[in-house]
């Protein structure tokens, strides 16, 4: 967010998120949070300048999409938290596009050390993963504990060519529980657990478990206030409570819906509404997403936007033929279709049950003609 008057700070949760850091008795905590629910946002802004102002030093890395190349993702933000510091200058200098070679200064000793992308796919160089290493030494420190918060963490796991790095990643940080704490972010509550949990786990007993809480009502009053600052009009708070609850309490979607109604002031709620959706399927590919799709596969994503449960059972089999016009599918190829979504990324297991991954895209598939497969 530009505006810092839009920012809704979850002050008592950084409280608490940083007491357990500094003082809990385990190394790091995992946090999970479905996608576009305000984790970045929380880790930057809330934490990291609490942090900041307690006088530690803070590293953030994020890990989204980056399959290729974490581990220079992570060399060139502990790199760029020694040499800058602070987060506010982090965010300002998105590493996400780096380029295919880079320097960073070396943690011990003089001089430079180059990164080169293209080497780092497949194995990770065991020259790197001993930088890592003492980067790490280099931020450790037991009055103040620097933290590490690593966006996306769950998506290391995905393959295995991060797998050198998670251990030895791992290794580094337990060497210095005292003077590292690490907050471990996740959108996937399937993966973030398998790096966690299992006995075997890379993490296992590394990290206490919280999920982000959800926003609540002062959330909206609080976006009203800001929207009267900027628009110098108001907004009827029982709509936007609606628009909020009915989207499953997105902060993304109450955003928009309010910069629509702000900016367009002849739009209705509804209208407002229709708006944003379509724009924000617009920016994310929704329609492309679904194209991509077979019939089966769609209706499936549907029958999980509508939260039918059990999805393998009757019901969805059911919910799936009504929608397909033909008999209901063998459990089989609900599987199928449902392991399809998963590997696009669009689905998966939360609180032992599968729902789609993306809150926004579930809202628009359940907003689809029923025609539509
Ligand atoms: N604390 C907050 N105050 C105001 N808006 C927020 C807040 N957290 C999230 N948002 C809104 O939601 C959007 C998504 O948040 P983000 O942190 O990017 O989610 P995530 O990292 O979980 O995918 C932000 O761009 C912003 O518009
Ligand atoms: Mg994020």
């Amino acid at each position: 967010m530009a505006k810092t008057h839009w920012h809704y700070p979850r002050s008592e949760f950084a409280k608490s998120t940083f007491a357990v850091l500094v003082d809990g008795p385990l190394p790091g905590i995992t946090l999970f949070g479905p996608r576009r629910t305000g984790k970045t946002e929380f880790l930057t802004q809330d934490l990291a300048p609490l942090a900041e102002n307690a006088g530690h030093r803070v590293v953030y890395a994020n890990f989204w999409q980056a399959l290729e190349s974490p581990l220079a993702i992570l060399l060139y933000e502990l790199d760029f938290a020694l040499r800058h510091g602070t987060i506010l200058d982090r965010v300002q200098n998105a590493a996400a596009d780096l380029a295919p070679k880079f320097k960073i200064k070396n943690p011990v000793g003089e001089g430079e050390v180059e990164i080169d992308l293209a080497r780092l796919k497949g194995r990770a160089p065991d020259n790197l993963l001993l930088l890592l290493d003492q980067y790490c030494e280099r931020l450790a420190d037991d009055q103040k504990p620097t933290l590490l918060l690593f966006d996306e963490f769950q998506e290391l796991a995905r393959g295995d060519a991060a797998k050198p790095m998670i251990a030895a990643l791992r290794t580094s940080l337990e060497k210095r529980k005292n003077g590292i704490a690490s907050v471990f972010t996740g959108s996937s509550q399937e993966r973030l657990r398998s790096m966690f949990s299992p006995t075997q786990a890379p993490f296992f007993r590394f990290a206490l478990q919280h999920d982000l809480p959800p926003f609540d009502h002062a959330f909206v009053d609080h976006q009203l206030k800001a929207f009267r600052t900027t628009f110098k009009a108001s907004i009827d708070a029982d709509e936007a409570r609606a628009v909020f609850d009915n989207g499953d309490r997105n902060p993304l979607l109450l955003q928009r819906w309010l910069m629509a109604r702000g900016m367009h002031p002849h739009l209705n709620a509804e209208a407002a509404l229709d708006k944003v959706n379509a724009d924000l399927a617009g920016e994310f590919g929704f329609a492309e997403k679904w194209l991509q799709l077979t019939a089966i596969q769609r209706a499936a994503a549907r029958a999980l936007a509508e939260r039918v449960t059990p999805i393998f059972g009757a019901a969805g089999a059911t919910r799936m033929s009504s929608l397909l016009h033909e008999p209901p599918p063998a459990p089989q190829r609900i599987q199928a279709a449902i392991r399809k979504l998963v590997r696009l990324g669009l689905a998966d297991k939360w609180d032992e049950s599968w729902r789609l991954a993306d809150p926004i895209f579930e809202a628009w598939i359940r907003n689809r003609p029923e025609t539509d497969f």
